[in-house]
């Protein structure tokens, strides 16, 4: 998942494309590349650069090209290595048609041995290049412009955004989008494009999403928009506004760590948002309080940390609703063994709301008409205009690669959504829903309390004492295995740790030969006495073979902390069902803090990249 970013319009656009690269470059930063159509010499000029957008600065800073119109990428690589040969923009043969693009081409290979067999000459071993040449190759076999553009993106197979800048047509951007995310904001005599609106919030707060499967002519002062086969589309203008506060991390040091800490505040924002909902609710939830009562099963959908908070929130479903609650891990979902149910509530988990995974299995249920609810942390995401309905939570834009404070309010947001619907559901409910919000509230004092009280030591001891280890085991039992599984994900993606979860009774079965005094054993215990009994003999088979414990435990399970190397009583009380909830400000900040230790570019860890819009 790249970003890609172009202007067209009355100003040089280096400094917009520059300004849009670093606010979508969560999205990738193994390579960058910025080109124009240069003002003096009227010709295509481009600087790239591997690694980071701040490498690319550095060389633009000694070559300092610019024009009225450029397009700019930073790159998540899918087809060839980090390479600067491999950064984009890529171009023809005749080097007067660029392209940047976010996506995959699955039929490139194809492609370019016919091209190649056609006398065209390659420079990268990326599938987007594909592009330029295909293009200059059916502009010379059609000779009309606008039939060649519906041959390339017909021919063109996979998931594609991308961003075409020509010398020959100087006042033009192309711009085409099938699955992957595009958008364009208008100016005041200039145009702006993007993967994402993140990029030019500042710039205007007018714009559009480019529908399925459409292709846009963008100039400075006007946009024609066209399905794949040339048929005029409507463009459907939309406000927007997104706050600058949103992508500056302040004083902290790292974005993650910043995150982190503004966990009570986004979910107190979360629950107040929700409250308010009143009736409004059910509209936005695409199904009416009546329909509701039909349900008879809930299904959560998710991938990484999204499907960690799925399986947590199982738990919240089933107690509350008393109605079955099935999981599925987006990436792994296959139209086979899917068996469609119309009486079931299709709940779809994503920070982002891009993912492919999850947009692909959306489109899936989509097909059979079934009942889709979004739960998401950026309102005009793709998820939002595909599912029936929708929720958002309050995080803000999550910066840090790694999530943090989207995991916690998909917490607060399913756990709110289950106790609502269970009112609907059962007809009477447990917990009232004011009772439920100020569980929440209480939930989120407690997470903030836990990592203030425990910040210190964590940093002046724990931190380093774990930081040494390459590898790391997390155990859990009923809902704190998933937290374990959230937990080992957080090693593994910011400190490069090996770090695997399991649920505690399966030790026995096979995994406790891995156990020895060179493996950090973390466990994340559970406030239910039966369940923590469960979890403590397991434990104490841990500790007899000599592994270091590192315990997350509740007031009174001494037991625990007795076998621990080092353990953590979480301060205060509150109901089991919210016990990960607020566990997980002090469970991210150890794993903050252990990556620190081991001096990883946190916010940026390699290979991966925010939000995954490729399969
Ligand atoms: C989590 O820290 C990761 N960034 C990743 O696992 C993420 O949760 C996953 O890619 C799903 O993203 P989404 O919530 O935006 O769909």
């Amino acid at each position: 998942m790249c970003s890609v970013v172009g202007y067209i319009g009355k100003s040089l656009s280096r400094a917009f494309v520059f300004e849009g690269l670093s606010r979508l470059e969560y999205r990738g930063y193994d390579s960058a590349g910025f080109e124009c159509l240069e003002t003096e010499s009227n010709q295509l000029a481009c600087v790239k650069a591997s690694g980071q957008l701040s490498n690319l600065v550095q060389r633009i800073a000694h070559n300092p090209i610019d024009g009225f119109v450029g397009i700019g990428h930073t790159r998540w690589s899918t087809h060839g290595d980090f390479s600067e040969k491999n950064a984009h923009p890529h171009f023809d043969c005749t080097k007067a048609i660029s392209v940047v693009h976010n996506g995959v081409i699955e039929n490139y290979h194809q492609l370019r041995e016919h091209l190649v067999s056609a006398g065209h000459v390659f420079e990268s071993s990326t599938d987007s290049e594909v592009i330029t040449h295909l293009f200059e190759y059916l502009l010379l076999e059609t000779a009309d412009f606008k039939s060649a553009v519906c041959s390339l993106v017909q021919k063109l197979e996979g998931m594609f955004s991308f961003v075409i800048m020509m010398k020959q047509f100087p006042d033009l951007l192309l711009v085409a989008r099938k699955r992957s995310p595009l958008c364009v904001g208008y100016g005041e005599g200039e145009m702006f494009v993007a993967s994402d609106v993140l990029a030019f919030s500042e710039q205007t707060n007018k714009m559009f999403f480019l529908p399925d499967e459409s292709v846009a002519y963008v100039y400075k002062d006007a946009v024609q928009l066209y399905d794949f086969f040339g048929k005029s589309l409507p463009i459907v203008t939309q406000p927007f506004s997104a706050t600058k506060t949103c992508v500056d991390k302040g004083t902290y040091e790292h974005f993650m760590l910043k995150e982190i800490d503004e966990q009570r505040t986004v979910i107190e924002n979360t629950v107040y948002a929700l409250s308010q909902l009143g009736l409004l609710l059910w509209e936005q939830l695409g199904i009416s309080a009546v329909d509701s009562q039909k349900l008879q099963k809930i299904v959560l959908i998710g991938c990484g940390t999204s499907w960690h908070a799925a399986r947590i929130a199982q738990f919240f479903f089933e107690t509350a609703c008393k109605i079955p609650v099935e999981i599925i891990l987006a990436s792994e979902c296959q139209q086979t063994s899917f068996f469609p149910d119309k009486k079931a509530l299709y709940v779809f988990i994503s920070q982002s709301g891009e993912t492919a995974d999850t947009l692909e299995v959306l489109r899936l249920i989509t097909s059979y008409d079934l009942r889709t609810v979004a739960l998401t942390n950026v309102a005009t995401s793709t998820i939002v205009r595909q599912a029936q309905g929708f929720l958002v939570t309050q995080a803000g834009a999550e910066i840090a690669v790694a999530s943090t404070k989207a995991f916690s309010t998909q917490l607060t947001a399913l756990y709110w959504l289950a106790n609502r619907l269970a009112l609907c559901i059962n007809g009477n409910q447990s917990t009232p829903m004011m009772q439920v919000e100020n569980d929440l509230m209480h939930a989120a004092y407690l997470l903030e309390l836990n990592v203030s009280t425990y910040r210190q030591r964590i940093v002046a001891d724990v931190a380093v004492r774990y930081a040494s280890y390459d590898k790391a085991i997390f155990l859990g039992k009923e809902s704190s295995y998933p937290f374990a599984m959230e937990s080992a994900l957080k090693l593994k993606e910011i400190a490069y740790v090996f770090a695997q979860a399991y649920p505690v009774g399966e030790l026995k079965h096979g995994p406790l030969a891995l156990v020895d005094s060179s493996v950090p054993v973390y466990i994340f215990s559970h406030s239910d006495p039966f369940v923590y009994k469960k979890l403590l003999s397991n434990a104490q088979a841990v500790y007899s073979r000599g592994g270091k414990i590192i315990a997350f435990v509740y007031e009174g399970q001494d037991e625990l902390c007795s076998i621990a190397e080092t353990f953590f009583v979480i301060v205060g009380t509150i109901s089991p069902l919210l016990g990960p909830l607020v566990m997980t400000g002090l469970m991210q900040f150890l794993m903050y803090s252990i990556a620190k230790s081991r001096n990883c570019p946190i916010d940026k860890p390699r290979n991966l990249a925010k939000s995954v819009t490729v399969e």
